[in-house]
């Protein structure tokens, strides 16, 4: 018989949505394990440097993964003790405040707006206080420009005095030039790539634009991969896709 302990956790685990489930605290033993080898690989992948290391998620298409992944593997590196400040860098459709329950501005845009500010507005997590979140703040006209900007880059350094690793989530690579135009302050690139949803042609595409720009991609992350034995599986792809926004990119 269940006890009532039991009925409350299983009540408590049908209220979180979908996108909670796949989400740091709510993830399965299995998920988590596979972002902790992500943070393993990561170490040996990226450029040995001194001070605080920037890295970009992004994807060739929509839903495929990128926010999750970017918060995710945020969160698996702040459990390791580093200092991490998650950016939502996609200033069209931002949705890490959402994903996270946290206030969507302040946020990036108001750190490009104030150009005098020494110091930014971040989220500390209720989860761990060395994990803080940057949302994307008020959605602005030209996304590209600023997160190419100077601006940005001068961003960047203030908050890099200030943790070891800085997580940007970023918009697809053959929807808008945003993450390229950001490429050339970060230090690497992860690919993340949906298991029966990314389409090869997107990917390729991808892939060569990244390489015209010369961006470091440290690696593809499978998302939803089905070839281990993980329970992630579980978690069924329902056809978020259809609810994302086309227009925005117009
Ligand atoms: N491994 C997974 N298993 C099940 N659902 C997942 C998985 N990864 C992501 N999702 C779900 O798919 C949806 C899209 O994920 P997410 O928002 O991370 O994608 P995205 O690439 O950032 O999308 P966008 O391009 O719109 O920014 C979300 O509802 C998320 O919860
Ligand atoms: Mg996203």
């Amino acid at each position: 018989m269940a006890t009532k302990a039991t009925k409350k956790r299983k009540n408590m685990a049908a209220a979180l949505t979908d996108s909670q489930k796949t989400l740091h605290k709510n993830l399965e033993f299995t998920a988590t394990e596979q972002y902790k080898l992500l943070r393993a690989n990561l170490t040996f992948t990226l450029p040995k440097q001194e001070g605080c290391t920037i890295i970009g998620v992004t994807s060739s298409m929509r839903g495929e993964g990128k926010s999750t992944t970017a918060v995710n593997l945020s969160y698996v590196l702040a459990e390791a003790g580093n200092k991490v400040l998650l950016i939502d860098g996609d200033l069209r459709i931002p949705s890490i405040a959402k994903k996270l329950r946290i206030e969507s501005s302040p946020g990036l845009t108001d750190c490009l707006k104030d150009s005098d500010a020494k110091q930014f507005r971040t989220f500390e997590s209720s989860h761990i206080s060395n994990w803080h979140i940057l949302p994307a703040g008020s959605l602005p006209p030209n996304p590209s420009e600023l997160l190419g900007s100077q601006r940005m880059e001068s961003v960047l350094k203030t908050l890099s005095g200030c943790y070891d690793y800085i997580v940007v989530d970023l918009p697809p690579v053959n929807l808008v030039s945003d993450a390229l135009a950001i490429s050339k302050y970060i230090h690497g690139m992860l690919l993340v790539v949906r298991e029966d949803y990314t389409e090869k042609k997107e990917l390729e595409h991808c892939i060569r634009q990244l390489e015209l720009s010369s961006v470091n991609v440290l690696g593809c992350v499978m998302n939803e991969s089905k070839n281990g034995k993980s329970s992630y599986r579980r978690y069924k792809y329902k056809r978020y896709y259809k609810y994302y926004r086309y227009s925005s990119y117009t």
